[in-house]
């Protein structure tokens, strides 16, 4: 069945699996043949275009998801967009703009701090939208509108699958209300062919994971721009499942104080997927390899240079995020087994967390 491991020793290894799939499902349901959206509202659309600034509200992975998203809904619709944490949100409301509409990221659709954010607008009277993995949960029912991320039960308490489909969806999303001036549903069957390629190649990142990780107490992972919101999520992966404490950050930030923890062979993970800041993060790699650091790079095909870790195959860059991801979440995966903990079930925390 669906909720069946089969071949694989954990649910996080089918679940990465999975990405390609999920991709392929969320292109059929939201595009016709002719690469049309079908599946999301006009009412949706009109509602996001009449508003004059979007909130994305989220937690966790999903909070994750939404630093991507936000990229897509402002250079596609033009529309502001800010995203926020919803333990913060909730009982810290931010000055609103005119007009707000809602955005809620959700694998669960139950997450407690999201519900009392959702809570809070709804009687305050602005519209919103529920994405979600579990449809028919509290966060779809009670928004105004709700779009599915189909993604299929997600077991495994590291969210993988559910953020790529996240991240998926806003695309299809801003794309459908704006201008992406893509061919996006091309530009996806093309992400998730190099979905699939990178996945073929798991066995690279368990090296790397030995060869960085092994006995080590601390990590980095370094990006800028869309590269630093992956960054983000990568280092969750990892310190939530192997404890290895992990930092991800925009990696302009080392200077201003991250660097002081660079000693000899600290792992330095670094996401080069961005062309317009590779040069300065290929300044801030070779900033932390003069200090002792052992530095793994991650770049994509057009921005390789010799001595790199891993090359990702290129998709369109804004794109790059459902790439760049996949190595960080193998190489969680493979320092976790290294390391013989049990990957599905880090200790202290739940899949769902339904109180505030
Ligand atoms: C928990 C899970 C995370 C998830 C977060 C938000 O902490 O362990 O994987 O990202 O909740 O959950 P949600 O269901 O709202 O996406």
């Amino acid at each position: 069945s669906e909720t069946d491991k089969g071949v694989y020793p954990y649910y996080m290894l089918k679940e990465i699996d999975e990405q390609v799939i999920v991709a392929h499902t969320l292109s059929q349901h939201y595009f016709d043949d002719e690469a049309n959206i079908q599946n999301i509202d006009a009412s949706i659309i009109e509602a996001i275009q009449s508003s004059d600034r979007l909130y994305i509200v989220a937690a966790g992975t999903s909070y994750h998801a939404g630093l991507v998203g936000k990229r897509y809904f402002e250079q596609w619709t033009g529309i502001p967009t800010e995203v926020h944490i919803s333990s913060e949100f909730a009982y810290d409301q931010p000055l609103l703009s005119q007009k707000p509409f809602f955005i809620f990221l959700s694998q669960s659709g139950e997450t407690a701090d999201s519900r009392e954010v959702l809570d809070n607008v709804v009687k305050q009277g602005y519209p919103s939208l529920t994405i979600a993995n579990v449809m028919n949960s509290t966060l779809t029912r009670e928004a105004d509108f709700a779009l599915p991320l189909l993604a299929g039960p997600e077991i495994a308490v590291a969210s993988t699958k559910a953020y790529t489909a996240q991240i998926i969806v806003e695309a299809i999303l801003a794309h459908a209300v704006g201008q992406s001036g893509l061919d996006l549903k091309n530009e996806l069957a093309k992400v998730a062919v190099e979905m699939q390629v990178i996945i073929d190649q798991k066995e690279s990142f368990k090296d790397i994971a030995e060869q960085a990780l092994q006995n080590r107490r601390s990590a980095f992972y370094i990006g800028r721009g869309l590269d630093a919101a992956v960054a983000v999520e990568a280092a969750l992966k990892l310190k939530e499942i192997s404890y290895v404490q992990t930092e991800g950050f925009a990696a302009g930030e080392l200077k201003h104080g991250t660097i002081s923890l660079i000693e000899e062979n600290t792992p330095v993970l670094a996401l080069l997927t961005q062309s317009k800041t590779a040069g300065l993060v290929r300044g801030e790699i070779a900033q932390v390899a003069a200090r002792g650091a052992n530095t793994i790079v991650i770049a994509s095909k057009s921005l390789v240079k010799t001595g790199d870790a891993y090359i990702i195959p290129d998709v369109n860059e804004l794109l790059m995020p459902l790439l760049a991801v996949i190595p960080a979440q193998l190489i969680a995966y493979y320092a976790t087994l290294d390391r013989h903990l049990d990957v599905d079930r880090p200790r202290n925390l739940a899949k769902s967390v339904t109180v505030q």
